[in-house]
């Protein structure tokens, strides 16, 4: 059976993945913004907003990712970072800015239409149903699908063979790592055309880090779009096609993953020096 999400290069280097970065998102000068997101696939674009009728928590804030790229979302806590991919799903009313899928405008579409058009998202928290086996959550997020969904899962099987091992087993039973390869698993049974991702290296040692940013880079490499927030700052950049660094809700930084990890002021605000 041949999967899309694997190939037998088996090289960790992103700029394998994207020998030819598009680049073209450095920040304008003093704004830490992109200065132009023309060939963007998904982009949440100057939003503004915040919770109900609450302060906003995104100011003018710009994050996209483009076809097939691995974008990359840093910055410390309360940034905004959850806000902002919460914000890009539609699970936040904007006040200003706009967000675009393949040049589409669809801020105004519900999450569940977003997921119908190509998008994928698993959240920070409870992004998986801990009482349902493993299978039931790969069939769970199918829930959009009329088609047979058998080889997706099998897809799926593939890239995360110890799921397929652990199929009957509640994923509450399952280890930190093993959930967040449900969780990636039930995300991609709706075939996204972009997947974005909270955290998904949260909780995990640094073995089983390296692994899942392996199989992601594999999913990007099919042609997959991947926007991710990490809380690893410098191995997810180092990853990156792209990166951003918010602060306080507005872009500070923005540039390819590789000029973010040279940038001494960034290196020493950020990654710790
Ligand atoms: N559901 C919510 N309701 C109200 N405020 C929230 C909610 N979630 C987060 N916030 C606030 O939004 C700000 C940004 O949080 P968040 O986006 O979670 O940051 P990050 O993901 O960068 O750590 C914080 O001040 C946080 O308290
Ligand atoms: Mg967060």
């Amino acid at each position: 059976m041949s999967n899309p999400y694997q190939d037998d290069r088996g090289n960790k280097d992103a700029s394998v993945t994207n020998p030819k970065p598009s680049g073209g998102f450095k920040a304008a000068p003093g704004t830490g913004h992109p200065e132009h997101n023309a060939d963007a696939f998904l982009i949440g674009d100057n939003m503004t907003g915040g919770y109900g009728k609450g302060a906003d928590i995104l100011h003018s804030c710009t994050i996209a990712v483009n076809k097939g790229e691995i974008a990359v979302i840093v910055g410390p806590n309360g940034a905004g970072k959850s806000t902002g991919m919460k914000a890009v799903f539609g699970m936040l009313n904007l006040r200003e800015g706009s967000v675009r899928l393949d040049g589409e405008d669809i801020t105004s579409l519900t999450p569940q239409d977003r997921v119908a058009k190509g998008m994928g998202f698993v959240p920070q928290t409870s992004n998986i149903f801990t009482s349902m086996t493993v299978e039931e959550n790969l069939e769970m997020g199918a829930f959009l699908r009329r088609d047979d969904i058998s080889e997706t899962m099998e897809q799926v099987y593939t890239l995360f063979p110890i799921l397929k091992d652990k199929r009957r087993q509640a994923a509450g039973e399952l280890s930190g790592g093993q959930r967040q390869q449900v969780a990636v698993g039930r995300a991609l049974m709706t075939q996204p055309k972009v997947l974005m991702l909270d955290e998904p290296t949260a909780g995990v040692s640094p073995i089983v880090m390296d692994e899942l940013f392996d199989r992601i880079i594999e999913v990007a490499r099919t042609g997959i779009s991947i926007l991710m927030v990490e809380q690893n700052a410098r191995q997810a950049l180092e990853i990156a096609d792209k990166g951003y660094v918010l602060v306080q809700g507005r872009n500070a930084y923005t540039d390819t993953g590789r000029a973010l990890l040279e940038d001494p002021d960034v290196r020493k605000s950020f990654l710790g020096g």
